[in-house]
């Protein structure tokens, strides 16, 4: 047998260094005459282990990582390509404890398969989903997606099949699948890593919504900073559709779906759906008021799915499985798995898919390991940049929708920011704001002008002049950013900075300087 090297093409391993790995793998399978396959794989999503070189063995694949160029030698010499034992030797990669934790339903194939190999996909489960959907009537999807309890990994945990419903019961002559891989969110990759190590799942979602909703054409809208999921997209629609999984019968059924892949232009708020449909539509990525929904006049004015990457990739499991298999993991409202990023000042980051209801202290302590630095955890940033930071007395707050709202705070996109002592909150709150300042696309007042007056007022306070008195301002002007803002940038920006407030208050008190006592 040839022996088979998984080496990752995924960015995240790339940006830490597995194209060199793979050049001196391959220079050294020269040298010695080996003849073997290296498969270019997604990531598994332990990046403390990347780049993390797997062999395929008669036991199963052994893993080793992380891997350095100048392992490759003595990982010949020590007979890895049959998993013999070596300093980076990890084991079954299934056995990692970071992996082994999980419960991988939307990623059970990342990192393990070829991400442009149709027949891997269909051998690891994929396609199943499809071939249900196609042969039910629309409705059942809809209705097997609304069971499910499937929500919204986007951000706001809007019910999928709720979603799907209104677009199917809206009569029109075009109907658009609409994927926003926009990813704007700190310590976000859970979309890119999919794209990038499992793109026939995403496929596969994206068709299953057309034929439940109607929709014969999909975009998936991906930011620019992502080339390479781009260049995987594109690369997995095109054999998509070669093998008839695209088109105008999609697998032999009467329905059509066909996509195409958009690139962004760089702006966070072109995330934010309506956004995201002007600049699809080619216009300035401005948010629109709602009403109309985009499910009733969307793209083009036409009934639009919108949906994030996860939540599509997330629906060809629960049409393979069922929706009782999917509902049965989770707590309360929040059913089924959720792709957690760990990052920040953390030691074990990467993506940790698990059922909802871990605890953020298990999450943090536990499976991230605590800071590299080796310091005491200060803060951790919940659901990106608009997300609230929660202290370690708040660590007990379950992975839950609703056990975040009540804390007053989120989950977004899953992705979280870990901070140590040495983070000073004052200056994390005066980020918030700046950053709303800079991304706000500018519609409306409390946005565009209370953000810019945050940063000013938070400035007064780094300087002590009268800080209680600031705090009272920028107290008031976050209710009236929350209150009074159109969408969730305005509107959410007071989470991260009320909560620096609230938590860390002796952050807010620098010493008067003389400026103060003019
Ligand atoms: C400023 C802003 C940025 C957003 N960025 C994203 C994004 O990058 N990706 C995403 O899926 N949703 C993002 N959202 C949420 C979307 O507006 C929308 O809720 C989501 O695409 C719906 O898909 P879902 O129901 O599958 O979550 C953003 C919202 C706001 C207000
Ligand atoms: S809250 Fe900000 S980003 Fe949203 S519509 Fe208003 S100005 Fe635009």
């Amino acid at each position: 047998m040839i022996p088979r090297i998984y080496i990752p093409g995924d960015s995240g391993a790339l940006a830490l260094g597995a194209e060199k790995v793979a050049k001196a793998i391959e220079k050294e399978l020269a040298d010695r005459g080996i003849e073997a396959k290296i498969v270019r794989n997604g990531s598994r999503g332990a990046y403390f282990l990347e780049p993390m070189v797997e062999v395929a063995t008669e036991n199963g694949r052994v893993a080793y990582g992380p891997v350095n160029p100048s392992d490759v030698k003595s990982l010949f010499d020590s007979g890895f390509l049959s998993g013999g034992h070596h300093n980076r030797w990890l084991g079954a990669p299934d056995n990692i404890p970071f992996l082994a934790r999980q419960t991988r339903l939307t990623f059970a194939r990342c990192g393990v398969i070829n991400p442009l190999s149709l027949d891997h996909y269909k051998a690891h489960g994929g396609l199943k989903g499809l071939q249900n959907a196609v042969a039910m009537a629309p409705a059942e999807i809809v209705k097997q997606v609304t069971e499910s309890g499937l929500r919204g990994r986007g951000g706001a945990g809007f019910p999928t099949g709720i979603k799907w419903k209104t677009v199917l019961d809206t009569s029109a002559d075009k109907k658009y699948i609409v994927c926003n891989a926009d990813e704007g969110d700190s310590a976000t990759f859970a979309d890119r890593m999919i794209m990038e190590g499992d793109p026939f799942v995403l496929i596969e979602g994206m068709a299953i919504a057309g034929v439940a909703t109607g929709a014969t054409k999909g975009f998936v809208y991906i930011r620019s900073e992502y080339p390479h999921a781009v260049a995987m997209m594109q690369k997995a629609v095109e054999a998509a559709r070669k093998a008839g999984l695209l088109g105008l019968n999609v697998l032999g059924s009467p329905n059509a779906f066909d996509m195409e892949i958009r690139v962004g232009a760089g702006a966070y708020v072109c995330g934010e759906e309506t956004s995201l449909l002007n600049s699809l539509e080619g216009k300035r990525g401005v948010v629109r008021a709602k009403p109309p929904l985009p499910a009733i006049q969307g793209l083009f004015g036409k009934p639009t799915v919108i949906n994030n990457v996860i939540s599509l990739a997330s629906v060809p499991v629960i049409m393979d499985k069922g929706a009782a298999f999917y509902k049965d993991f989770g707590m309360g409202r929040s059913r089924g798995t959720i792709p957690i990023q760990i990052a920040g000042n953390v030691r074990y980051g990467g993506l940790f898919e698990a059922a909802f209801g871990m605890t953020l202290g298990e999450i943090v302590d536990d499976i991230g390991g605590g800071t590299a630095t080796g310091r005491p955890i200060k803060a951790v940033q919940v659901g990106g940049p608009l997300g609230a930071y929660f202290p370690r007395s708040l660590f007990d707050t379950p992975f839950d929708y609703e056990a975040f709202a009540a804390r007053d705070g989120l989950i977004g996109h899953a992705g979280i920011t870990v901070f140590d002592d040495t983070a000073d909150m004052l200056k994390q709150a005066r980020f918030a704001m700046e950053f709303c300042a800079i991304e706000s696309c500018g519609k409306c007042t409390p946005c565009r002008i209370g953000s810019t007056r945050g940063v000013e007022t938070i400035d007064k306070i780094a300087r002590g002049i009268e800080p209680e008195k600031q705090i009272e301002l920028v107290t008031d002007l976050c209710n009236t950013m929350k209150f009074g803002s159109l969408c969730a940038l305005g509107g959410f920006t007071p989470y991260p900075v009320m909560s620096a407030i609230n938590h860390f208050r002796e952050d807010f008190k620098p010493a008067p300087v003389a400026e103060a006592a003019e």
